[in-house]
């Protein structure tokens, strides 16, 4: 199949940075929202990043106007009528994506493929509301999508395995890796960072450490290009919220349980940079948070890493995904330097085995312990 035209539903974040990505890679592009202010917002996501591309030099004017002009925007599902492939980018709320997919059954032509941004929620149980399951999978991008390199691709007992080879290869076309993995709620990448990311509201919630000390340990002493606060006010922590109660509802674990900093966050309305404020307040530039404690700082960063590594291990261990696709995911969805089994490698199996048994203990917290010999 050669793809020509791709549909984008949804133009928040991510929506408009998918948008670009497949205009930049010179695809024609229909990105559709629900309302005129939707639409008007994805325009203005893909102009102010164009505009950031020109002012670096990275992209000229004309090349600029080449990308905008690939793209229509508008708010009638019949402008996707002749795509081979719509990707849905809406919010994380089952039936909202089941009510847009049997909306794209009936607007798109029937050689067309129905992919979902979903960041954890059932792909089979997506696919369920068309009458095309077979042609629907999941094609989960990392923000910004434009920058970060990886996309899984999800596949359910339904989907055609000649459309996910074909998905995987447009995917490669665009310069991304793609990694496959069936229909798991949070499927890799969210699976290992959510819990990372609950963990560290947890501690912030306990006490233990303040934000800045958090983000701070994990920028100086793994070079990760963010904190977890911050990266929680990047995802928006209303959807971290979701996709924890999606990872709760199948682990049952108290780990999973979204923690109630970030409950309250929401509540409030602060969900992070797209609302002006989060964990931090973004009516002024930012700089990188700093803290001088290092007793502290380098507790947290024992704690959130440790955890992280166990977790890492047993996604592999229980044959849930490779290390390869771990260790790929981890860097080029969330730009980390070093993939985990890297990390691991460096610091010895029995040193982090013996760390996970130290802090399992410490905080009694059983799902820490390592995994039997
Ligand atoms: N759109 C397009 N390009 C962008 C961008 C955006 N929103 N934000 C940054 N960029 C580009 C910049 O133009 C720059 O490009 P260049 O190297 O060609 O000049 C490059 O990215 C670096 O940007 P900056 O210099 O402005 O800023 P930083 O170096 O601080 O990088 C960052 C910003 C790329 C966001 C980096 O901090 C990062 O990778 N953070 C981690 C993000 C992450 O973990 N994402 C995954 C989250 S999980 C997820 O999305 C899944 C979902 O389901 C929840």
């Amino acid at each position: 199949m050669s793809f020509s035209q791709i549909g984008v539903v949804g133009l928040g974040i991510m929506g408009a940075g998918i948008v670009e990505v497949f205009s930049r890679a010179g695809y024609q592009v229909v990105g559709v929202a629900e309302s005129a202010a939707a639409v008007e917002a994805g325009k203005s996501n893909l102009t102010k990043s164009l505009a950031r591309a020109v002012s670096k030099g990275k992209l000229t004017q004309d090349q600029s106007d080449e990308i905008s002009a690939r793209v229509l925007f508008g708010e009638n599902f019949d402008l996707l009528a002749n795509c081979d492939l719509v990707i849905e980018a809406a919010p994380e709320i089952l039936s909202l994506k089941v009510e847009i997919f049997s909306k794209l059954d009936a607007a798109v032509k029937p050689s067309g493929i129905l992919a979902t941004n979903t960041s954890s929620l059932s792909v089979t149980q997506i696919a369920n509301a068309t009458s095309r399951p077979a042609k629907v999978i999941g094609m989960h991008f990392f923000n910004p999508a434009p920058v970060q390199k990886f996309v899984e691709v999800i596949s359910t007992a339904h989907s055609d395995p000649e459309v996910v080879a074909e998905v995987i290869e447009l995917g490669n076309s665009l310069g991304k890796h793609l990694a496959r993995i069936s229909d798991q709620p949070g499927f890799i990448v969210n699976k290992l960072l959510l819990r990372y990311l609950n963990h560290a509201v947890q501690i912030l919630d306990s006490g233990q450490a303040s934000k800045e000390q958090m983000d701070a340990a994990m920028r100086e002493h793994s070079g990760y290009p963010m904190g977890p606060c911050e990266l929680l006010d990047l995802i928006g922590i209303d959807t971290c919220v979701e996709i924890l109660k999606t990872i709760h509802a199948d682990t049952k674990l108290a780990i999973d349980e979204p923690a109630v900093g970030m409950v309250e966050l929401v509540s409030s309305g602060k969900k992070g940079r797209k609302t002006g404020s989060g964990f931090y307040d973004y009516s002024e530039r930012l700089d990188a948070p700093t803290d001088s404690n290092e007793a502290v700082k380098s507790q947290v960063h024992n704690d959130l890493l440790i955890a992280y590594l166990g977790d890492c291990i047993a996604m592999e261990a229980t044959g849930y995904a490779t290390k390869a696709d771990i260790d790929s995911g981890m860097k080029l969805g969330c730009g980390l330097p070093e993939g985990p089994f890297e990390v691991i490698e460096k610091m010895g199996i029995e040193k982090v085995r013996s760390a996970q048994a130290e802090l399992s203990e410490r905080t009694g917290v059983v799902a820490y312990q390592p995994l039997p010999l």
